[in-house]
């Protein structure tokens, strides 16, 4: 198959170094600078195992160009992979994905199957459809086409996995020809691996799948961060709840990790975007709702926690892990970013270690850039540290030397966001230490 796929940013170029496994794969951006990198063989985003797919495939079944018109007329199946980025009053702003769409609507120059991959609200393929035919009618032309949702479930750090081991495919298709067109595409991958299931639906449900689901993987994530909070207060460890909870198949152990609250480019802008697609059609979804508030609350309580058990003003704050979640550079709503403003707020000075997401951090908090230094490793972080905060779970922070983290400390002051020392009993015992929760 021949497929173009418009969008290098994470959903894109995932995608389409995986699919150029099985097929003949053309990208384009409209940023040319990134398509010079990634044709020289640059990956432009850390992503475990993308830049070795890049180079296996590269200018063998993976090409990249900077001209649209060339990439729609020349491939079968289009896939959007723009982004949808946070608008007003929260719903999803699909500037991006409307201004491709018309791009293909001038270009289309015979029966081709568009497939939407881009996080779009329910109705989105529609409006969709109905650009290309406004452009085709400007043409005076009329060429068959179908739109197709075919919503991703990557995560950050694991992307490339998520994709060749997916559990499911969700493809919504409205024809028989693109019902087709998508059992042929995915069909190498889905011989390849057996686990993957692949489920057929009507382009709304696909829309709505997307949403639904990363609003339950949000929503599990607040229920259990509130349960910490209860756990904490009557002598429970949260960690064993979560576990006896898990031991239930119909719960499952995953996303049952109480911490700091979620962040990221999807949990927040996606649960955002649904309640207000959910207001817009005259439903009040008061669970996801919750969801998101406690996700807000759990940040305030934490940092009431941290200066209740020490007054911060011109104390020096260790913080260990800037970016929304371990293995990725990206910073993107991440818990450190409200934590460490209302800590310096308070007062604070801030000593800040990431191993890979400094440089995206410094852009949130330049007003505060003066109160805040940028440490070359784990332990120039906690020199002289009146108290270590532990925000984000990377592993060289479970396999620190915390003897030598006290020693270099000016107190032994501990709290850990995400519990990576909640079971070591040695370092409980050699620091004054606050878990999650436990
Ligand atoms: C998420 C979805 O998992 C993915 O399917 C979707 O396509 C995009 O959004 P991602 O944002 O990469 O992926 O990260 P994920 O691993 O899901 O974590 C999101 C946030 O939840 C992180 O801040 C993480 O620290 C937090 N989290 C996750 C918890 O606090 N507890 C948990 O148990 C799990």
């Amino acid at each position: 198959m021949r497929i173009g796929i418009i969008g290098t940013g994470y959903v894109g170029l995932v995608t389409s170094c995986v699919l150029s496994n099985y097929h003949n794969v053309t990208c384009y951006d409209i940023d040319k600078e990134k398509i010079e990198n990634l044709s020289n063989g640059k990956c432009i985003i850390y992503e475990n195992g993308l830049e070795d797919l890049l180079n296996k495939n590269l200018n063998k079944s993976l090409f990249f160009i900077d001209n649209i018109e060339k990439l729609v007329t020349e491939n079968n199946v289009i896939f959007i992979c723009v982004g949808t980025p946070q608008g007003e009053n929260g719903s999803a702003d699909l500037q991006y994905v409307y201004q491709v769409s018309r791009s293909i609507g001038q270009f289309i120059n015979k029966r081709k199957v568009i497939v939407d991959k881009s996080t779009v609200p329910v109705g989105t393929a529609k409006r969709v459809k109905s650009i290309i035919n406004e452009e085709l009618l400007n043409r005076k032309i009329e060429i068959p086409f179908d739109v197709v949702s075919n919503p991703e479930f990557l995560k950050e750090g694991s992307a490339v996995n998520d994709l060749l081991n997916a559990d499911r495919i969700i493809v919504g298709i409205d024809s028989v020809d693109a019902s087709e067109a998508m059992s042929i595409l995915y069909y190498p991958l889905l011989e390849e691996n057996h686990n993957i299931k692949y489920l057929e639906t009507t382009v709304e449900s696909a829309e709505l799948i997307k949403y639904a689901s990363n609003a339950f993987l949000a929503t599990k994530i607040s229920f259990i961060n509130e349960i910490a909070m209860l756990a904490e207060k009557v002598g429970a460890n949260i960690l064993d709840v979560a576990k006896g909870m898990g031991l239930d198949k119909r719960i499952g152990n995953k996303f049952l990790n109480a911490g700091c609250g979620y962040g990221g480019s999807c949990f927040p802008k996606d649960v955002k975007a649904l309640i207000q697609t959910a207001n817009e059609n005259g439903i009040n979804l008061s669970v996801v709702q919750a969801a998101q508030d406690v996700n807000q609350n759990i940040r305030a309580n934490v940092v009431e926690k941290i200066c209740s058990k020490i007054d911060v003003k011109d104390k020096t704050i260790a913080v260990w892990g800037l970016a929304f979640k371990p293995e990725t550079d990206d910073t993107r709503e991440s818990p450190a970013i409200y934590i460490i403003k209302e800590l310096v707020k308070h007062g604070a000075t801030i000593n800040a270690y990431d191993p890979q997401g400094m440089e995206n951090f410094k852009w949130n908090v330049v007003e505060y850039m003066n109160n805040i230094r940028y440490c070359k490793n784990e332990y120039e972080c906690v020199a002289d540290a009146d108290c270590l905060i532990i925000i984000t779970d990377w592993n060289i922070f479970k396999e620190a030397d915390m003897g030598l983290v006290k020693l270099k400390m000016k107190n032994n002051i501990l709290f850990d966001l995400r519990n990576i020392f909640a079971k070591n009993k040695e370092i409980r015992r050699e620091f004054e230490y606050y878990g999650i929760g436990v």
